[in-house]
């Protein structure tokens, strides 16, 4: 009988926030919210709407495979020549092409603990050992990572910020760690979040990775500033050998047309971008000056999302919030018991969680 290689053995599947059709469909639910993906609450600006309208009227034909006008917008907007891009069906795309590129069976390559879990998931599919460095106090223990790397190293991933803490990490930290690292191994800088983090001192991405020495992959996405999570299109810049690769390994029609129309009119409408995510960060600071009231800690989140250890049973908590027609993510698969993850919403969304949340934890004692 045939079988699946032995390197799926150990795969966990990722599993996705539940969506809300599911919940309103098993608990019988008419109104449900999700607070459980780190999805934009707000739509897309309506200049991507009309693009995606447009661009529907020719779906019988294949998309650009090279993607030039969305290669063109991201170049004149970030200043980088198009040798330098890479796109990707969502920035988990980027992950896998970059660990297809360049990462073997047996060869390792180290994450932090907890992160992103596509990073060890896609890696252990092609047989790759991950190393897992543990994080301190909930921010990358950068020193420990450099410590990990052993002749066997081909890649280090970052998420900054990070998911699921939302800790970041300056931009000074990351390039004296980007130095430190060895020539042999690549550096995934994974910014899925950056436009959250408020950052003043923006990279200067152009000397980033026109560096020889640096071997450094940075993704990034229009799934969460821009609101376009359902349309999968993500973004990467490296150095034109390194990108060179990843486009080699690539579907020949990863992006497809109306992503590539959307993703153009996203650009183009930065002030919406720019609203969409100043909302976010004050829905944020509200939540959790409000939950200062309330007997749970907030870990500090440079992202859309906030981590809460509640101090309790958090596999109790998130049955009782969905009940309510709540849906956030529950931590143990992190081997983070006792803690969420909620992701900011519409104001009203927000407003109700807070109700109900605080409810069941004045309700329940500390564990
Ligand atoms: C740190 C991080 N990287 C990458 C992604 C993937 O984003 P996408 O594939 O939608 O671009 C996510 C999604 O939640 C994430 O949290």
């Amino acid at each position: 009988m045939i079988k699946p290689r032995k390197e799926l053995e150990s795969v966990t599947p990722y599993k996705p926030g539940k969506p809300i059709e599911e919940v309103k469909r098993e608990l019988g639910l008419d109104d449900v919210i999700k607070l459980a993906s780190n999805e934009n609450a707000l739509s897309p600006s309506p200049k991507v709407i009309a693009a995606i309208t447009e661009a529907a009227k020719d779906i019988n034909r294949y998309p650009d495979g090279g993607s030039f006008y969305l290669k063109k917008a991201i170049s004149d907007k970030f200043a980088i020549p198009g040798e330098n891009i890479v796109l990707g069906n969502g920035s988990d795309e980027i992950i896998i092409l970059a660990l297809r590129a360049f990462v073997g069976a047996e060869e390792e390559v180290i994450v932090s603990d907890p992160t992103f879990l596509v990073y060890s998931i896609a890696s252990s599919v092609i047989g790759a050992k991950v190393v897992s460095v543990p994080a301190k106090e909930l921010r990358y223990d950068l020193d420990a990572m450099l410590g990990a790397i052993t002749s066997r190293t081909k890649m280090i991933f970052i998420a900054n910020p990070d998911n699921p803490t939302g800790s970041y990490i300056s931009r000074k930290e990351v390039e004296e760690f980007i130095q430190k690292v060895p020539d042999s191994v690549i550096v995934f800088l994974d910014e899925a979040y950056y436009e959250f983090a408020e950052e003043t001192d923006e990279p200067d991405l152009v000397s980033f990775i026109e560096k020889k020495v640096s071997n450094v992959i940075i993704a990034r996405t229009f799934s969460k500033a821009y609101g376009l999570a359902g349309l999968r299109i993500g973004y990467g810049f490296a150095r034109g050998d390194i990108a060179k690769a990843l486009n080699t390994v690539r579907e020949p029609f990863n992006i497809n047309s109306i992503a590539q129309k959307a993703a153009v009119a996203a650009l183009g409408d930065e002030e919406y971008m720019l609203k969409s995510v100043d909302f976010v960060n004050k829905e944020k600071e509200k939540m959790c000056n409000k939950l200062k009231n309330v007997d749970v800690k907030v870990v500090p989140s440079k992202t859309n999302f906030i981590l809460i250890t509640t101090y309790r049973d958090s596999v109790e908590i998130y049955k009782k919030l969905l009940e309510q027609g709540i849906i956030v993510r529950e931590m143990s698969p992190w081997g983070f018991d006792g803690f969420i993850r909620v992701t900011m919403g519409l104001e009203e969304e927000n407003e109700k969680f807070l109700k109900v949340f605080k409810g069941l934890i004045e309700k329940t004692d500390r564990k």
